[in-house]
């Protein structure tokens, strides 16, 4: 009963704390509308077709009218009935990999997980025609043409990211993009298909062993998935920990420089675009290199962008 009590006490906090949130941005921020919306999109470079992994901060864009929805309209609408939109909808109730491997009462259930990604992600789940992935960590959303195809199979993959995961079927859409709406480039998954498909030939030793997590399907069917945390040293210093500005501002000016990231305002927000096979292409040649999203500050000093 108490416990009860003390969730239903924290939703309505939660629900609070975001109607305020939502008002000061209102009142502060300048307002962008989905017509505006789809041609700042479709002005970065996204068209009629294309299939868009998106990573998102809603707030960098401004005060959206109509809120979450009206940006996911809008993608809709620029990729059109031909196109494909994913979202990572990923649920880590251990906030981590590795913590998440130590609950053990764990069990992911597509009908009451919901995702820890943000607004978009969450407002997402809730539209129309969207699949998800079976997976215990890292379920992605997909709205469009080939939604079936690119969630089918991911409980079934032998790593997150690699074979058969969203991401790896993603690389095969001939126009897969990825896209950043007011990110850095931190926080963008795509990264780790690198990994998963070079698997030990990758320059660096990421993982820790593999932990078995289950999931339950809509015939409720346990799948064991397997999944492998990363080495807590490595991802200190990887790309997406807040630290490391340098690395994220040196792939930025890479990809730039190789003439692969489009640039441009969507709303408030400065938003990155690029093609997913070229982005994969650069960060193959990059590890070449010597340099990976675990690049240390001398090793970026040491091979100049562009190079
Ligand atoms: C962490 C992260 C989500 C934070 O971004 P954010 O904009 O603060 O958070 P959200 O996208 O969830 O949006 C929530 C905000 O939208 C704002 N908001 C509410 N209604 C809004 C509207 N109509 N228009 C615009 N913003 C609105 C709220 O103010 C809220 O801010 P609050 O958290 O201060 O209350 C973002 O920086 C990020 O990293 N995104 C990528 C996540 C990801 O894809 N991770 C996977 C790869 S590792």
């Amino acid at each position: 009963m108490l416990s009860y009590l003390k969730k239903q006490l924290k939703q309505l906090l939660k629900h609070y704390q975001r109607e305020q949130s939502a008002k000061e941005l209102k009142s502060q921020a300048p307002h962008v509308s989905q017509q505006q919306l789809t041609q700042q999109l479709q002005a970065l470079g996204v068209q009629a077709g294309d299939s868009i992994f998106l990573h998102s901060s809603l707030k960098s864009l401004g005060y959206v009218e109509g809120g979450p929805a009206a940006v996911i309209a809008a993608l809709q609408t620029a990729v059109g009935p031909e196109g494909n939109i994913l979202l990572p909808t990923y649920y880590l109730p251990g906030g981590t990999i590795d913590n998440t491997c130590k609950l053990t009462d764990y069990c992911f259930d597509l009908r009451i997980h919901g995702t820890h990604m943000g607004r978009l992600p969450e407002a997402f789940l809730a539209t129309s025609g969207v699949q998800r992935s079976l997976h215990p960590t890292h379920s992605v959303s997909v709205w469009g043409k080939d939604a079936r195809f690119l969630t089918e199979a991911h409980h079934k993959a032998p790593s997150v990211f690699g074979e058969g995961s969203p991401w790896q079927r993603f690389a095969t859409l001939p126009q897969a993009k990825v896209l950043g709406l007011g990110i850095s480039m931190g926080p963008v998954t795509f990264y780790h298909l690198l990994e998963d498909t070079m698997g030990e030939q990758f320059p660096l030793p990421v993982w820790q062993p593999e932990c078995l997590l289950r999931c339950i399907d809509d015939q409720d069917k346990v799948w064991q998935v397997p999944v492998r945390p990363y080495d807590k040293t490595l991802a200190a210093m990887r790309i997406d920990h807040p630290s490391r500005g340098d690395l994220q501002q040196y792939m930025k000016d890479e990809l730039i420089a190789c003439g692969l990231l489009e640039q441009g305002p969507v709303g408030a927000a400065s938003c990155w675009l690029i093609g997913a096979q070229d982005f994969y292409q650069q960060l193959e040649k990059l590890a070449g290199d010597g340099i990976t999203i675990y690049a240390t500050p001398e090793q970026l000093q040491q091979r100049p962008v562009g190079h």
